[in-house]
């Protein structure tokens, strides 16, 4: 196919893009073509320009230089109500529904039924909400607040919303991070729906599984210039990685079992944590956790699977019926996350826009807040103990920015949560839970924070992993605990942790199993 074929004319197409921020060029002269019925992956490094690009073809930014092209004729879009107008649907990284209004609400924001008084017609919204979701296959109640629902619900109405305005191109910034698998093959379902509609879709994700499977064509964006774009059969995953780090990835990413640290005897070293039999009614039943100094344990189980739960538990933020929790042997007292805290706990919680980041201030004051009582010896505040902590992990982690006083707000999303993580590692804990922490960061930061969980395990700390993307599970941990209803139903470790294995576990399916 002649890219000169009149049939062929792009649905959308960005020529020489230029926008500049303060103290970064995010992108120089990016052009890129959306075709009917094809869906082109965006891709690149955290901070690479990706969200950016997406806002100013969705009119969030104004561009600097370069033009937008629709359907052939010259467009500029004010605002993204005039690119929604358009014909251009988003789904933006960062959920953004009004958290206190109902999915129906939000599902139709904007263009709600009336009636004849022209009052919001809640009984037909609520009905069309159902019917809409229902056939898409998303399982999420439309009529409660959303920000009472699960971050992935949450994110599924965001897509039934955007798919629903019949658009000629949707657009998905990392769509799934917050899915877990079921809802992401809902997800794909309603991608090829899309597809054979000729919709054209860009997709940004930093699961590269995810590009091979839905998309067809690859742009690949590196400091905010285009390195490569074409079809993605074309460009092999190693060669990918490669062109979006603008170098081979260390052999260290996909590093075989064997390779991880061995942790200490486990006949020799008592636990530094010990969770036990921790009880919520309806949420976890009789868990119990241990974990030695130098051990990472991972957490497996399916959304609602009580993995968040636990660790919000031994952290003391979970309200529990029964239980005890001890760190170094000194029992803990539970239901006060600042005690465990200066017990040598913390967590990294999921869901970092409701729990964490602090957009409007620094990425100075975003590290520091938690370790504000420890650079405070005395009472008096060391601010260039302070300033030393951020340059450390801001280095270590390498948080990309113009600088320590860079506004949280402003960096990629794959940035702000390496600012969190540094948040909680600079408080030197005993035990580092984290709750899905790669989630939204590109590949080589992936190794990276692997990495660094390992040296911080090396040091004699416990970790406790949750993820569910298995892959990371069976590579980053030495056992895996099976969560399922609350309940832990299995531990893997030795041969047994596998990803298959894991997968079998998580589900509740037979098969795999070869021990008794
Ligand atoms: N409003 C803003 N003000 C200042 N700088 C910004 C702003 N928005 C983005 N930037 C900067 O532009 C660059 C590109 O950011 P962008 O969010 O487009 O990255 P990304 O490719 O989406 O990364 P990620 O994978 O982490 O989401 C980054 O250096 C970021 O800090
Ligand atoms: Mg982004």
């Amino acid at each position: 196919m002649t890219v000169a074929d009149n049939s062929q004319t792009p649905v959308l197409e960005a020529k020489g893009i230029s926008k500049t921020f303060p103290g970064v060029k995010a992108l120089q002269d990016v052009s890129v073509s959306l075709r009917r019925g094809e869906v082109h992956a965006l891709v690149g490094e955290n901070g690479a320009g990706k969200s950016t690009l997406i806002k100013v073809l969705t009119g969030v930014y104004q561009l600097d230089a370069g033009q937008l092209l629709l359907h052939g004729n010259s467009v500029s879009f004010a605002s993204p109500r005039a690119a929604q107008d358009a014909g251009i649907s988003t789904i933006y990284q960062e959920v953004n529904l009004v958290p206190l209004q109902s999915g129906a609400r939000n599902l139709y924001l904007g263009r709600e039924p009336r009636t004849a008084l022209g009052l919001i017609d809640f009984k037909r919204m609520n009905r069309d909400a159902k019917a809409l979701l229902s056939d898409f296959n998303i399982d999420a109640d439309p009529t409660v607040p959303v920000a009472t629902l699960a971050l992935g619900a949450q994110q599924m109405i965001s897509v039934a919303r955007a798919i629903s305005l019949e658009a000629s191109v949707v657009i998905m910034d990392e769509p799934t991070s917050s899915l877990e698998s079921r809802e992401v093959e809902t997800l794909f379902r309603l991608i090829e729906r899309l597809k054979a509609d000729g919709v054209a879709i860009v997709y940004v994700s930093h699961r590269l599984d995810e590009l091979y499977r839905i998309c067809d064509q690859v742009t690949v964006l590196r400091d905010g210039r285009l390195v490569h774009s074409g079809p993605i059969a074309d460009l092999p995953r190693q060669q990918l990685v490669a062109t979006m780090l603008g170098r081979e990835l260390l052999a260290q990413h996909s590093r075989s079992s064997s390779a991880v640290v061995q942790p200490p005897d486990a006949a020799k070293v008592a636990p530094v944590l010990v969770a036990d039999s921790l009880n919520r009614r309806g949420l976890l039943h009789d868990v119990s956790v241990e974990i030695r100094p130098g051990e990472v344990v991972g957490l497996g189980g399916l959304l609602g699977a009580g993995r968040s739960e636990t660790a919000k538990a031994i952290l003391g933020a979970q309200i529990l019926d029964s239980g005890h929790v001890s760190v170094g042997g000194s029992p803990v007292a539970l239901g006060s996350p600042a005690r465990s805290i200066a017990a040598g706990v913390v967590l990294l919680p999921e869901d970092r826009k409701a729990d964490g980041i602090l957009p409007n201030l620094s990425i100075k004051d975003n590290i520091v807040l938690a370790a504000l009582p420890r650079l405070s010896k005395s009472g008096v505040f060391s601010d260039s103990a302070a300033n030393k902590l951020v340059a450390t992990f801001m280095q270590r982690l390498n948080i990309k920015a113009f600088g320590p006083s860079q506004k949280v707000g402003t960096l990629s999303g794959g940035n702000q949560q390496k600012v969190l993580l540094a948040r909680w590692l600079c408080l030197e804990p005993r035990i580092l839970m984290l709750d899905e922490p790669t989630r939204g960061i590109d590949v080589g930061a992936k190794a990276e924070v692997r990495r660094l969980i390992d040296e911080l395990a090396e040091q004699g700390l416990g970790v406790l992993l949750i993820s569910s993307e298995t892959e990371e599970l069976v590579d980053g941990s030495h056992r895996v605990l099976v969560l399922r209803e609350g309940s832990i139903v299995d531990e893997l470790d030795g041969h047994r942790l596998n990803e298959g294995d894991l997968v079998h576990a998580i589900a509740g399916t037979l098969g795999g199993e070869t021990s008794a």
